[in-house]
This record gives C-alpha cells, sequence and structure tokens, in this order.
C-alpha cells in the first residue's frame, strides 16, 4: 500500500460541479480525493459510490465526534461504502477513537485508515483557554493528541506540514502525518495562514498532501496537479 499520496479537497457543492472538474482527467488518472461536509450531506452516500465507480480513492472528512457507541456504528456504515480514508476529533478521547476502529475493521479484517483531527486551526490559544478551559499551550495540547491518537491505535493525524517533523519525533516515523495548508508557488494564498509547496511538504516528511484551491480554482487543473505530483512524489 503507498502511503505517500497527493489529495485533491472537492470543496464543491454539487455532484454536477464535482464531475466536471474530474472530466477534465483524462481517464488514466485517478487522483485520490477528499469529499467533506458540504459535498457529502449534499449528496449523500450516491455520490461516494460514484466517485469509487470511477475508480478514485476516498479520503472521506466528516470528523465524527459523539459518543464511542455512536461513533463506532456509524464508522460501521462509513466503512461499508469502502471509502479508503475517514477522520474524527482526537478531543473525543481514547475510548471513542477504539471504538471507532473497531466500527471501521470489516470482516475481511481491511479497514480504511483513519485519522485524527488534534485541535482544529481555527482554534486558536485565546479560544482554548478563555472557552474550552485548556490552559496548556496550543502546541503541546496538538502533540499530546497526537500522542492519544497513536496509543488509541490509529493511523495518524491531520497537521501542518510545519508540524510534521515534531509529531513523527513524538509518535514515532510510521504515524502518518495528513498536511493541508499548501500551495503552489506564486498561487493565492486565500483563507490560509501559513502555506508550503509541495516540495517543502515532502522535504518537511509529510505522507499525504492536500490540496484544495491550487488545483480546483487553477485555469490547468490537470497540469497544476501533475505539478503537486511532480513535486511532492518526485
Ligand atoms: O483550498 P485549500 O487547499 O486551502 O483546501 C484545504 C482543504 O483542507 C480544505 O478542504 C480544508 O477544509 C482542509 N483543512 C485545512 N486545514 C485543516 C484541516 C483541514 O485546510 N487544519
Amino acid at each position: 500500500m503507498m502511503n505517500k499520496d497527493v489529495i485533491i479537497a472537492c470543496d464543491f457543492n454539487s455532484a454536477e460541479q464535482l464531475f466536471n472538474f474530474l472530466d477534465k482527467f483524462d481517464g488514466v488518472e485517478k487522483p485520490y480525493l477528499k469529499v467533506g461536509m458540504e459535498l457529502f450531506y449534499a449528496s449523500g452516500n450516491q455520490i461516494i459510490k460514484e466517485i469509487k465507480r470511477r475508480g478514485h480513492k476516498i479520503f472521506l472528512d466528516l470528523k465524527l465526534h459523539d459518543i464511542p457507541n455512536t461513533v463506532k456504528k456509524s464508522m460501521a456504515v462509513l466503512s461499508a461504502l469502502d471509502v479508503d480514508m475517514v477522520n474524527l476529533h482526537a478531543g473525543g478521547g481514547s475510548v471513542m477513537m477504539k471504538g471507532a476502529l473497531e466500527g471501521l475493521t470489516r470482516p475481511d479484517g481491511t479497514r480504511p485508515l483513519l485519522i485524527a483531527v488534534t485541535q482544529l486551526t481555527s482554534t486558536n490559544q485565546e479560544l482554548m483557554t478563555n472557552e474550552l478551559l485548556i490552559d496548556k499551550p496550543l502546541d503541546e495540547v496538538v502533540m499530546s493528541y497526537a500522542l492519544n491518537t497513536k496509543n488509541s491505535g490509529l493511523d495518524g493525524v491531520v497537521c501542518s506540514p510545519l508540524e510534521a517533523g515534531k509529531v513523527k519525533e513524538v509518535c514515532g516515523k510510521e504515524f502518518l502525518t495528513i498536511t493541508p495548508g499548501i500551495r503552489l508557488a506564486g498561487d493565492s494564498v486565500g483563507d490560509q495562514k501559513r502555506v508550503t509547496t509541495p516540495a517543502l511538504a515532502r522535504e518537511l516528511g509529510s505522507d499525504y498532501i492536500v490540496v484544495g484551491r491550487s488545483i480546483t480554482g487553477a485555469e490547468d487543473p490537470v497540469k497544476a496537479y501533475r505539478q503537486c505530483v511532480k513535486e511532492f512524489l518526485g
């Protein structure tokens, strides 16, 4: 199993927009795709089945966070959709994370990769201290959640490429880092605060880069995707 790839964040709000985008690829390349809440809630399981039928791998980015039993049962439903990667919030705790792993495991022993979100990038120190009442430094909390994720048996975390090295120091080099916040040189940063090129993400040890607007918003998305692959996978 290749644990290094470029994942395109398909932040479209309709199936039509998504398939117009995918039709630009010539049928030989089958990029790994991230489907998030917006598209999933709009188009449900049907869109997942159609993307799989077309031969793409899918990271289903639904970030589950609920009581362990609910997460376990919901993960079993997602696993049956034959997706390749799913995620949850590490803040749900180790019992929830272990339940998720159990729910994901198919009768034949296979399962999608299971990745945790530590603290969202929209959470800053102020919000954590004043609203969540967590008074430790944000970076310490992120690393502690990553270690809890690793100790619960999960495969990796979502983080910035700039944190990938530290995560691997704390959790081991086999522990996967899935890294958004990627821009091709010269592209607009948009609402991202700290961005990294695919080439730098490779140097920093990311396992999967998640690229949205640098590909989906490019004049020639296929060319932009190929550039990301060339820089990141060599
Ligand atoms: O368009 P862009 O490349 O910024 O898209 C990045 C994708 O990664 C989006 O789907 C965004 O929601 C997701 N993401 C992120 N930062 C995180 C977690 C997820 O940008 N910390």
